[in-house]
């Protein structure tokens, strides 16, 4: 069963639009802005780029987007394929699990960008036990070395006090402890009101990676912290000698 995709997430996001406006817009800014190479893109857990700028997207010569959702490829093709089409962006839209084959991909594409669109948080909902699911997000620095990459993903997510006005972005360094003065901070800005539950993404990244908080107002009274940030190929700063091989 798909807990974060599916017909279910697209009636949500398209429901959602005006009230995820704000957080979709802080995501685009943020995104066109940065300096991460524009000739391929690998895109896992696309959906149908809800959350997506089509302008970041036509700024690719080529996307290969992964979902395992069947219904993510017609959707996004919907929302996104003329315009990217129109600026001669080739797009390829594959359903199936793309961390799955995330080595495959890494090796036949070493000089695209890979971008995990809001799926890395929601690996914590899957059958695993939470501790592999920490071990395989750790994981990710070390599979992922070779190329450039990024993602932007739940750090936490809660219910927050009614009438939080959404606040402005936040610019930070990735690894940051919620207990930190920093992530008290932010998460009171959110209106967070304890308890919000960990999505397990605060080692993704490698410490220290510039990123962006932005808060997403999931639905009235309950809203996500995201984390968004992108490294260099061969930035890892996380050893292999730390991961067992499973
Ligand atoms: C929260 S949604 C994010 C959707 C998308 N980024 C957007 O803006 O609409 C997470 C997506 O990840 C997909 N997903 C989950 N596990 C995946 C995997 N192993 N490979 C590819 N996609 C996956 C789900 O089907 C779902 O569409």
């Amino acid at each position: 069963m798909n807990l974060t995709g599916g017909w279910h997430w697209h009636w949500r996001a398209w429901r959602s639009q005006n009230r995820w406006a704000p957080a979709s817009a802080q995501i685009a800014n943020w995104l066109m802005a940065q300096t991460m190479p524009r000739q391929q893109l690998v895109l896992i857990g696309a959906s149908a780029g809800w959350m997506l700028p089509t302008a970041w997207l036509a700024q690719f010569d080529e996307i290969q987007a992964w979902d395992i959702d069947p219904l993510a490829a017609p959707l996004f093709r919907w929302r996104h394929a003329r315009d990217l089409k129109r600026q001669g962006t080739a797009l390829n839209l594959h359903t199936g699990d793309g961390l799955a084959r995330l080595t495959d991909l890494v090796q036949t594409m070493p000089d695209a960008f890979f971008w995990f669109d809001n799926v890395l948080g929601q690996l914590r909902f899957s059958s695993a036990s939470l501790d592999t699911v920490d071990r395989r997000l750790r994981k990710l620095q070390h599979t992922l070395k070779p190329v450039a990459w990024g993602s932007v993903h739940d750090r936490m997510s809660g219910p927050t006090m009614p009438d939080t006005p959404g606040p402005a972005a936040h610019q930070g360094r990735a690894g940051l402890a919620m207990e930190s003065p920093e992530g008290q901070t932010w998460l009171q800005e959110i209106g967070a009101i304890s308890p919000w539950l960990d999505h397990l993404t605060e080692r993704v990244l490698p410490e220290g990676t510039p990123v962006q908080y932005t808060a997403w107002p999931f639905k009235p009274g309950y809203s996500h912290w995201l984390e968004m940030g992108w490294t260099a190929a061969g930035a890892s700063r996380t050893s292999s000698a730390q991961f067992s091989p499973t």
